[in-house]
């Protein structure tokens, strides 16, 4: 913006006519640069995270690197850091989002599309956007991290995080209160594999994205639509991750219901007269190609998947562990041409 009122500045100054109508050749051309022919890319920040951290800035400025003169967007819910912060633990998911493709949609130099890439939660919620509305389009998505089948189990917090811990307390208590499903992010995304029919019910965004829905009638077919109309989706899951439960949630796997576990594996024995307690059992996790909602292909993944445009990928360390990792993911699949 500096630049450009510069250049408009000397042009008034000039009084050249001549002059004038190169300085708004010039102009044009400063106005024009975020526009180029390069994909501009947006990125949703994690929990606990805001817009403009260090740590997304510097990203930023890592992408702008390997991609000179590409046009990067970081999704705010609120302008001010604290309150932006405070977003990602408390408000309404779906209300988020809506509030997002306004953003997006009032951004000039996003008017042809865009690659994102989407941190932790931040993956889920542009999945939603791009089912939900997808104008501008998004070409290729990459989630690191991100929470597709939901947690089931709401992570613990960072020591003194007095944010998360209040918010994680509330979730706990009651992920599927008509209140938890208004106001806390992370009981929106809260599956509990055994309560399924709760899950499909009461949950207010996770369970709407996913098409998991009692009545498949109820399922939206824009949503299968707008995803499988994605160039490529990069699911990134990090192996060491011991903040997502489970972490295969970033590959659309999610634990299998309890029910279908071996029954001897909980029966009471010696040293557990009442039965061994749940977590002990083995948690088995059920692949994506093995959910209901790519066999029936609810959300358009399978459909997706076999055009060969889904890429599972694994980052080595624990949750957002980014180091050593990103960099070949966004070389290859970001900053492409028009
Ligand atoms: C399906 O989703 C689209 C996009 O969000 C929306 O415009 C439409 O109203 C939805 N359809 C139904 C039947 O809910």
């Amino acid at each position: 913006m500096a630049a450009r009122s510069g250049a408009v500045l000397t042009c008034f100054a000039s009084k050249l006519m001549f002059l004038a109508l190169s300085c708004v050749a010039l102009a044009g051309y400063a106005i024009s640069t975020p526009t180029n022919d390069i994909r501009p890319l947006v990125i949703w920040h994690g929990l606990g995270d805001t817009y403009a951290s260090r740590g997304i800035i510097q990203f930023e400025s890592e992408v702008k690197k390997l991609h000179p003169g590409i046009f990067v967007h970081s999704v705010y819910i609120n302008r001010d850091v604290e309150e932006d912060k405070r977003a990602t633990f408390y408000g309404n998911v779906n209300a988020q989002i809506d509030l997002v493709a306004e953003q997006l949609a009032s951004i000039p130099e996003l008017g042809r599309g865009f690659d994102a890439i989407g941190f932790s939660q931040g993956g889920q919620f542009l999945r939603g956007y791009v089912e939900r509305y997808n104008d501008p389009p998004v070409y290729n998505l990459i989630t690191f991290g991100s929470q597709h089948m939901g947690i089931s189990d709401i992570p613990p917090c960072r020591s003194f995080d007095f944010l998360c811990e209040v918010a994680r307390r509330a979730a706990k208590a009651g992920a599927y209160t008509e209140w938890a499903q208004e106001h806390l992010v992370q009981a929106q995304y809260f599956r509990d594999p055994n309560q399924l029919g709760l899950y499909m019910t009461l949950n207010s965004f996770l369970a709407d994205i996913n098409n998991e829905l009692m009545l498949p009638a109820a399922r939206n077919v824009t949503y299968a639509n707008n995803l499988a109309s994605l160039e490529n989706l990069i699911l990134v899951l990090f192996a060491q991750d011991k903040t997502v439960i489970p972490k295969e949630s970033a590959w659309f796997g999610s634990e299998a219901p309890l029910e279908e576990l071996d029954a001897s594996s909980t029966q009471p024995d010696d040293q557990h007269p009442l039965g061994k307690p749940q977590l002990t059992a083995a948690r088995t996790i059920v692949p994506m190609k093995l959910q209901p909602l790519y066999v029936e292909d609810y959300i358009g993944l399978r459909s997706l998947d076999e055009r060969g445009t889904i890429t599972l990928q694994t980052c080595p360390g624990e949750h957002m562990h980014l180091t050593g990792c990103w960099e070949d993911l966004v070389r290859k699949w970001v900053g492409q041409s028009f």
